[in-house]
């Protein structure tokens, strides 16, 4: 059974434009998230790195993993783990679906 309560956090028309990979910051009950479009499918992490201050909805996206744009730690899109230094703890992930025209996140804070 899943946990928590889904939330809108955007409209998915804003996901559609470019056509590529696209990441936005979103607000979800007052915390900075990073909701990415890989395809068809979406992913949520905590936006703030958890190496120094820095926004993951910046950076950018390939084979699977966001690159922070400061130091260039890489995050896994699925797992948050990290796949490159100089970050040494992952970041939060948050399952995320699109209905109605929008996108939610599960939420379970
Ligand atoms: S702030 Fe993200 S790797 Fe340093």
């Amino acid at each position: 059974m899943e946990e928590g309560r889904w939330v809108p956090v955007a409209e998915a028309s804003s996901f559609r434009q470019g056509g590529g990979s696209i990441g936005m910051a979103v607000e979800c009950d007052g915390c900075l998230l990073a909701v990415f479009r890989v395809g068809d499918d979406y992913f949520a992490l905590d936006d703030i790195c958890s190496h120094e201050y820095s926004r993951l909805s910046e950076g950018e996206i390939l084979d699977g993993e966001v690159y922070c744009p400061k130091h260039g730690s890489r995050f896994d899109l699925r797992t948050g783990e990290v796949r490159g230094l100089p970050a040494t703890r992952p970041v939060s992930t948050y399952a995320v679906k699109e209905e109605d025209g929008k996108v939610w996140v599960l939420w379970d804070r």
